[in-house]
């Protein structure tokens, strides 16, 4: 049976992770898979996170099952999180945030089987690796210019115009994966405007919030949307606002519907897919969440992180406007979040990988955060060398 087996193509940010692991070359400099980083290179597990930790071990006493959708606490903490108060919805806990979307797609392919599923030409990459596997009709709308590194503001409305009744239109809350541009407030309002006459159901991946412009403005659009459709899926990762990737925290919510329904359509299909979800860092996040002091911790935090990589970002485009002698690379200090796309050719990225020891993914995608402040200046010059 398992020699019919062929082998898979590989994720282009795992292959670079592996890459970059194994380069023996001292001086190298890993822009590659969304993970925040320090100064000093470590993902720190955070302040509030421990100390939750802490307290968790004294008072745990038990690791019995929680329900299938995962602790209703921590469904009703997120919620409140994201949307800014408490608004009835259905919600499961899920393994991460692709969990979340995974579930969401699976919750679209069993209520709409002939739905379209739109996402943003470029996307993160296991979008469309799992709406392919799912056997989910995809299409694409224009959403980056690479000439400006901005937005392509018509290609985007016009094809959004597009969509038709019942699609349903995967959307990026904040930070942009993988190009750091974002819409703005009066840009969103006319995205909602188009997909609201065309009768689609926005659904939000929100991966970053607190990264990009704030915890709170990072959540507006998902705000807007949900005060304007009458149904909206938002899928929701605590890997990076809360630095535990590896505990694989995430939430899927769905806005809508017949409510008790939709709860239950949701737990059925955690029970197909891994049964109960895990909880150790879903409590984590109730606790700091529903803490004043640890709260309040956390979000201080969450701000030096975010602080931190607008620092790198206008270092970037500053140290880049001297190297290259010319604003082409402006663009990166009006990004938000963890990345930027730089427009560089696959060529130019392999030269970097392949003599300056330089990674970043194909699509000349950098994570800012691998950057500090002796780095900038090395990746600056690197790049007004190659181009
Ligand atoms: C990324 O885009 O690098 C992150 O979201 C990590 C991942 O799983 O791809």
């Amino acid at each position: 049976m398992l020699d019919a087996l062929k082998p898979q193509v590989q994720d282009k940010i795992l292959i670079l992770m592996q890459q970059y692991k194994d380069d023996p070359r001292k001086a190298k400099i890993d822009l590659g898979v969304g993970v925040y980083k320090d100064a000093t290179g470590l993902t720190p597990v955070m302040r509030a996170v421990k100390a939750a930790e802490k307290r968790l071990w004294e008072i745990e006493t038990t690791k019995t099952y929680t329900g299938l959708a995962g602790d209703p606490a921590f469904n009703a903490a997120m919620v409140r999180l994201i949307l800014g108060r408490d608004v009835p919805a259905a919600a499961v806990a899920t393994p991460g945030g692709t969990g979340a979307i995974r579930q969401g797609f699976e919750l679209v392919r069993m209520a709409a089987p002939d739905a379209t599923v739109w996402v943003s030409s470029p996307t993160w990459p296991n979008h469309t690796s799992i709406l392919s596997y799912l056997g989910i009709k995809t299409a694409e709308y224009r959403y980056f210019d690479a000439s400006t590194g901005g937005l392509d503001v018509d290609g985007l409305l016009a094809d959004l115009g597009r969509v038709a009744p019942g699609d349903v239109v995967l959307l990026h809350g904040c930070c942009h994966n993988p190009t750091g541009a974002n819409p703005d407030a009066g840009l969103w309002s006319q995205m909602a405007d188009v997909l609201a006459a065309r009768g689609a159901i926005p659904f939000v991946d929100l991966a970053y919030q607190g990264f990009g412009d704030g915890l709170e403005a990072d959540a507006e659009a998902t705000r807007m949307l949900a005060a304007r459709f009458a149904e909206v899926l938002i899928a929701a990762s605590c890997s990076k606002n809360f630095g535990i990737y590896r505990e694989r925290t995430g939430v899927l919510i769905a806005l809508g519907g017949d409510r008790a329904v939709t709860q239950g359509n949701l737990a059925w299909l955690n029970r197909q897919n891994y049964s109960f979800p895990p909880d150790h860092g879903a409590r984590l996040v109730t606790m700091i969440l529903d803490d004043a002091a640890l709260r309040a911790d956390w979000m201080a935090e969450l701000e030096e992180v975010r602080q931190n990589m607008l620092t790198l970002r206008q270092g970037l485009a500053d140290s880049l406007r001297r190297a290259t002698n010319s604003d082409r690379f402006d663009f990166v200090a009006h990004h938000r979040g963890m990345f930027s796309r730089l427009g560089l050719s696959e060529a130019q990225v392999a030269t970097l990988r392949d003599d300056h020891g330089i990674y970043m993914v194909g699509d000349s995608r950098i994570n800012l955060a691998g950057l500090n402040a002796g780095t900038l200046p090395v990746l600056a010059a690197a790049i007004a060398q190659v181009i």
